[in-house]
């Protein structure tokens, strides 16, 4: 077995080691540490690697809380200390936008998390005749019967799950709502499945290809933040931590600065639930999202949340973008990983907002974007929130400003 030192970390939390110019990937090391590596894959350049003994170990280390921390992968940094998770993050954000766009903005410390464990309000489980999921990067199915990382209402109801005739099943998704504690099931099939046997949840969907069928329950389940309710379809959107992303909505409600005045558009709006946050501290807001189901809900959520000065357009941002015509003062944008295209920027600029609000998902693709807004916007200052503890995921709020 090789033996190497780990000398820095990748994006991913991996532990970078070299050896003779190659370069090993190591799942499970820490900086400084020297461990005993097996090898996964390897490449002509690099290969990868797992961490199987150590034999200098890192202060951060940690025993990682889940048994299916080394196999399973969901999770990247589970051996590492809360607090050096964090640091992590910061740095990833700090290195990630300098290298990509060159600005060196600055970076608030991260808004940490109270619970770094239970906090997924939503699951995919991979089914293989059983519940589990997928070895990262390869198609290692890894039964389970419990994920730390998911709220305790989805775990206890995997039992009622398994009661379902799994062979006929590709996946199962749970939503668990955290403060109202609804809970919604949609099975992945292809065959029309016995769904009577199982209890405990509010709503049961089968998806067949792109559909959603109801079979028990109600259509949506609810969701709470502060004083807002939020209902949920089953193909929405929704943030997965709830309790980081009343932290994260605060902060955007906060950099936003709304005087009562300014006209705001909530691009890739999901079902509403920035846009309505914030809709009673602007004059009017408009909402923005290219799935009609979660325009549908953000409908609702207007109605449940009794704010009238939102209209939600189910349409794509850039669409969007180039038939407004109004005086637009703040636009929010919270895209999906893959970031924003070209046009849409390009249109963004257009319309000239004197401030810009990024909620990112992806650090590099913030960075690239954020490259091209510097052209006409002073990239003001980011903070990180980690929405995903023990997993290397970053969620991050980025203030532009106009230049005059
Ligand atoms: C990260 S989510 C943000 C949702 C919302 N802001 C929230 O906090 O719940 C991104 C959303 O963008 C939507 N989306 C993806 N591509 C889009 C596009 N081209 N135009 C409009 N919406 C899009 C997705 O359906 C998804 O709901």
């Amino acid at each position: 077995m090789k033996e190497v030192k780990i000398c820095d970390l990748d994006f991913q939390g991996r532990g970078i080691a070299k050896i003779d110019g190659k370069v090993f990937f190591v799942r499970n090391a820490l900086i400084n540490e020297v461990v005993k590596i097996k090898l996964i894959k390897e490449n002509k350049h690099f290969s990868e690697a797992i961490a199987v003994e150590f034999l200098e170990k890192s202060s951060e280390r940690i025993t990682p809380s889940c048994k299916y921390f080394l196999e399973c992968g969901g999770c990247d940094l589970m051996h590492m200390k809360y607090e050096s998770q964090l640091d992590f993050k910061e740095n990833k954000i700090k290195t990630t936008i300098n290298k990509f766009s060159g600005l060196v903005p600055i970076i608030n410390p991260i808004i940490k998390a109270d619970n770094i464990f239970n906090y997924r309000n939503k699951i995919t489980f991979h089914i293989k005749n059983d519940i589990g999921f997928f070895e990262k990067k390869t198609n290692e199915f890894i039964k389970i019967d419990n994920c730390l990382i998911c709220n305790q209402d989805i775990n206890d109801l995997i039992s009622e799950i398994k009661k379902l005739d799994l062979s006929v099943v590709k996946n199962i998704i749970v939503r668990a709502s955290k403060k109202v504690s609804q809970k919604m099931l949609i099975i992945e099939t292809d065959q029309d499945l016995n769904v009577s046997n199982i209890n405990g949840f509010d709503s049961i969907y089968i998806k067949k290809g792109n559909d959603y069928i109801l079979k028990i329950g109600q259509e949506r389940i609810n969701e709470k933040m502060n004083n807002f309710t939020f209902c949920i379809s089953p193909s929405a959107f929704f943030q997965v931590n709830t309790e980081q992303a009343i932290k994260l909505y605060d902060k955007v409600k906060s950099y936003a600065n709304l005087t009562g005045k300014e006209t705001v558009l909530d691009l890739y709006c999901g079902t509403g639930s920035i846009g309505i946050y914030l809709a009673k501290s602007a004059k009017k807001v408009y909402g923005i999202e290219i799935n009609e189901e979660a325009i549908n809900d953000a409908n609702i959520n207007k109605k449940i949340n009794r704010v009238d000065n939102i209209c939600f357009y189910a349409l794509n941002a850039n669409q969007f973008l180039t038939k407004i015509s109004e005086k637009i003062d703040l636009v929010i944008v919270d895209p999906p990983r893959v970031g924003l295209d070209k046009k849409t920027i390009e249109s963004v600029l257009k319309i000239a907002p004197s401030k810009i609000i990024y909620v990112s998902c992806d650090v590099a693709t913030l960075a690239r974007d954020l490259k091209m807004f510097n052209e006409f916007y002073n990239v003001l200052e980011i903070t990180p929130v980690d929405m995903f503890p023990n997993t290397c995921h970053c969620e991050s709020i980025t203030v532009l400003e106009r230049r005059y």
